[in-house]
């Protein structure tokens, strides 16, 4: 398989073909999803909490994100790695043009960043000096404590034409990629007809250009409440690298997220 850039991203939303992303932590797990065709690896700040045992993603450092930012792209085969900024690491532009720098370094292949129309400037900073970015926005998990709790957001019409009008802005300061988590279907597939860039999905239904889970959600390896959105792959595999497929297969040709999954 060729390696999947940003114009492969940018090609599957041309197309309408959805493409598949998955959050990886370490070496071994990263090459099978890659070797399993998954097209995006993002380094998640999720590790906080799957990996780090924390109750929230507040405690990640820039640290933990770089040490395993590097174990991803040391075992990434094709993907395309895309590396979280953690909490408060984008406090400022000069913070995010810095901390940016680290995970590029690290391997990624572009940043992604939690915040609403606030984030025009680092955007536009980071695409000037050749740093691609992703917007995360709806849930955005490092506010947890601001919103009291991990709740849909955009459920008001106020609230969605916000988010929607916030997407433009930052899409319109350089942001190449949109993320939007748990949203009502409906928002995210009116925010994906207000801008032109790949839009990225997680509790977001189906109407968008890429889905998202965390690994260890789709492998059933939940120790909590297993969220509304998450379906595990494991349940019909009969190894890890057979749930990679499946869940490949299944966002690819569009039998995931199913109605169940969406809000
Ligand atoms: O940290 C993470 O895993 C994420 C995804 C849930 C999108 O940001
Ligand atoms: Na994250």
């Amino acid at each position: 398989m060729k390696n999947v850039t940003l114009s492969t991203l940018q090609k599957h939303r041309q197309e309408g073909s959805i493409f598949s992303c998955l959050t990886a932590y370490d070496a071994t797990l990263a090459t099978l999803a890659s070797q399993a065709g998954i097209h995006v690896l993002l380094i998640g700040d999720s590790l906080g909490m799957v990996l780090q045992g924390h109750d929230s993603t507040v405690p990640v450092t820039m640290q933990d994100m770089i040490y395993h930012t590097r174990c991803v792209a040391r075992a990434n085969t094709t993907s395309l790695v895309m590396a979280d900024i953690p909490f408060m690491a984008h406090a400022t532009t000069e913070d995010l043009l810095h901390h940016s720098a680290q995970l590029m370094q690290a391997g990624a292949h572009m940043v992604k960043v939690e915040g609403e129309g606030w984030l025009a400037d680092g955007i536009q900073a980071l695409t000037q000096r050749g740093i691609p970015v992703c917007a995360h926005m709806g849930l955005t998990p490092q506010s947890v404590n601001a919103f009291g709790g991990y709740r849909v957001q955009g459920r008001s019409d106020e609230a969605a034409h916000r988010m929607i009008s916030d997407a433009r802005h930052l899409v319109s300061a350089g942001a190449a990629v949109i993320l939007l988590e748990c949203v009502p279907r409906q928002v995210a597939l009116a925010l994906r007809e207000e801008v032109n860039v790949p839009v990225i999905g997680i509790g977001a239904g189906p109407d968008v250009d890429g889905q998202i889970l965390v690994m260890h959600d789709m492998l059933g390896a939940t120790t909590g409440r297993m969220p509304r959105f998450v379906k595990n792959f494991m349940t019909e595999a009969s190894s890890i690298q057979e749930a990679f497929e499946a869940y490949h297969l299944a966002v690819t040709e569009r039998r995931f997220p199913a109605e169940e999954h969406c809000f």
